[in-house]
């Protein structure tokens, strides 16, 4: 499996290039997507992928938004719900202008099935040689949306970066019975930008690698987060019982500690 990262990066700026930049929310995708990019660098190196796999998975990180451009320019919005399924979008989009030289056929495949599945609730039964791709831009896209919101809490702009989510709204009971039930929440039902704090933390129990969820607690987001709901009961002990599950989750990504089918192959693992 090869892939021409260089060629994808040169193809990836043409096409967002054809989009108005000067639009802060497109900037803003452009933006999330080199630094998706470089915690996917940051992750492969972490996890000791070999080179080919690291150069596929950095590839797939960057290019895992590419239906939110036109999305933008289609709809005015990054809602999924009120226009378009932004990962068939950029699967779409891919199908019919990826460059055939930028990459073999197994990594074309795996490109297109990351940007499919990389904001689908649940992973659905993948190959062996995706699946640890499809996880990879899962983890980084999570981790990169946790550092651009800790940003945007620093400068009093998340409200900015979230306009459906009403700042000083308390949390949806909606929401908060859903997470009570499934651990996990749906935008539907998010409404406060507390709704959408909850389900960012549920995040942390659907993250893939041990590397990541590390980062993830290094950087301080999940307990920063946690001290901003109130302190009513049922939501301080919905809380608990969710960081316990975070701690189980932990336990059980170091206990699994993958080793992803192509780094059994011919490649030796960098170091
Ligand atoms: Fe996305």
């Amino acid at each position: 499996m090869f892939a021409r990262f260089e060629k994808i990066r040169e193809w990836f700026e043409r096409y967002v290039g054809a989009f108005d930049l000067s639009v802060p929310m497109i900037q803003m995708k452009y933006t999330h997507s080199r630094d998706v990019m470089k915690v996917g660098e940051t992750l492969t190196r972490a996890l000791e992928w070999p080179s080919d796999a690291a150069e596929v998975g950095v590839s797939a990180c960057l290019l895992h938004d590419t239906g939110r451009f036109s999305q933008y320019r289609d709809f005015g919005t990054y809602y999924d719900g009120a226009s378009v399924d932004h990962g068939e979008r950029g699967f779409e989009v891919l199908l019919s202008d990826f460059p055939s030289e930028a990459a073999d056929a197994e990594a074309r495949e795996v490109l297109l099935q990351a940007v499919r599945w990389h904001n689908k609730k649940n992973l659905p039964k993948l190959t062996p040689e995706v699946m640890p791709f499809c996880r990879l831009v899962r983890d980084a896209d999570k981790l990169d949306v946790f550092y651009l919101v800790r940003r945007r809490m620093d400068e009093g702009t998340v409200g900015d970066l979230l306009p459906r989510h009403k700042i000083d709204a308390p949390l949806s009971e909606t929401l908060l019975h859903e997470v009570e039930e499934h651990w996990s929440g749906t935008y539907k039902n998010a409404s406060s930008l507390l709704d959408f704090t909850l389900i960012q933390l549920t995040w942390a129990l659907d993250i893939n690698f041990t590397p990541s969820l590390q980062m993830l607690e290094d950087s301080g987001m999940l307990t920063r987060m946690r001290s901003q709901f109130p302190k009513e009961p049922r939501i301080q002990a919905l809380l608990e019982r969710l960081f316990v599950r975070v701690a189980d989750h932990k336990r059980a990504l170091v206990s699994r500690n993958e080793q992803p089918a192509f780094g059994r192959a011919s490649t030796a693992p960098s170091v």
